[in-house]
């Protein structure tokens, strides 16, 4: 498949890197834009070379959140019955490998929403993160109300919610937003770096961990750790448990083989 608004490649051979390329628009997100990230991401997921994704814009704008201009005459029936955000954004739902968010520059809106999709952002010191869509007579629509209490707790995110204010890195850090946050110059090779880490384990361990703490959002503690227990329990069937445990007890480097 070839791309028009986002550009695809690959980093030694096992990370998938997607960077977001509308930068007039500063990388606002309109249907085609999420048409093909999830398809990239699709396609990389499927690809069992690589290990982990990198999705990343500018750095000036990660994302400034979806399309104003496409949205702005729709009406209820159509994104009602068009199934607006559903129909395409949660594709990264669906991602079982895990996908990093590289997040310099503005990141508002749905383009909060999006490096919240992801498992993990880690920031640059220009970022800066909002949900400003109150001031557009709208809520966040691509999952900020839920996701950003569960990462910030209440207080900030109905701040950021009823404020629309913006929250810079170092702000983000603080309150669990982002990971890790790293000079500009330095946040590709921060982000390839965690993703090259992360593809040195087993495959099926690190989908696990990725489901695992998903569960931790998305259920009652009691299923969250009931389903960690049988995620936990059966990763002892695979030979990479057997081959990471005896390379710690005989002191040498595991070679995991994703099975
Ligand atoms: N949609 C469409 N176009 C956008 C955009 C968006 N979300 N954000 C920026 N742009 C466009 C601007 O219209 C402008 O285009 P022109 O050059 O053709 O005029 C271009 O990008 C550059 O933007 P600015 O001139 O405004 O740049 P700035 O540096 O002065 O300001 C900004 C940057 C503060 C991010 C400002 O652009 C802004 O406030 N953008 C809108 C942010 C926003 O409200 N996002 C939420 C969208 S609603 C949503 O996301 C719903 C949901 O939950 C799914």
């Amino acid at each position: 498949m070839t791309y028009e608004l986002i550009q695809v490649r690959t980093e030694g051979e096992r990370v998938g890197v997607i960077t977001l390329n509308r930068p007039k628009q500063l990388n606002a997100l309109n249907d085609a834009l999420m048409d093909e990230l999830g398809a990239a991401l699709q396609a990389f997921d499927a690809d069992p070379a690589i290990g982990c994704m990198v999705v990343t814009g500018s750095e000036k704008a990660f994302a400034a959140g979806a399309d104003i201009g496409a949205m702005a005459s729709y009406s209820f029936a159509d994104v009602y019955k068009g199934d607006y955000i559903t129909r395409n954004w949660e594709q990264i739902r669906q991602i079982r490998k895990p996908v990093i968010a590289a997040v310099s520059g503005f990141a508002l809106g749905g383009g909060c929403e999006l490096a919240m999709m992801c498992d993990f952002i880690i920031a640059a010191d220009n970022a800066r993160f909002g949900q400003p869509e109150i001031k557009l007579g709208i809520i966040p629509g691509a999952g900020g109300t839920q996701r950003l209490p569960r990462a910030v707790g209440k207080a900030k995110a109905m701040d950021m919610a009823l404020t629309g204010r913006m929250m810079d890195a170092t702000e983000a850090e603080r309150a669990g937003l982002v990971s890790r946050v790293v000079p500009l110059e330095k946040l590709m090779d921060e982000a390839l770096g965690a993703a090259l880490m992360i593809c040195d384990y087993s495959q099926v361990a690190t989908m696990a961990a990725k489901e695992s703490v998903n569960k931790a959002f998305e259920g009652s503690l009691a299923d969250g750790i009931h389903f960690e227990r049988r995620l936990f329990h059966a990763l002892f069937a695979t030979d990479d448990q057997k081959e990471g445990m005896d390379a710690f007890v005989n002191k040498r480097k595991a070679v995991f083989k994703n099975r």
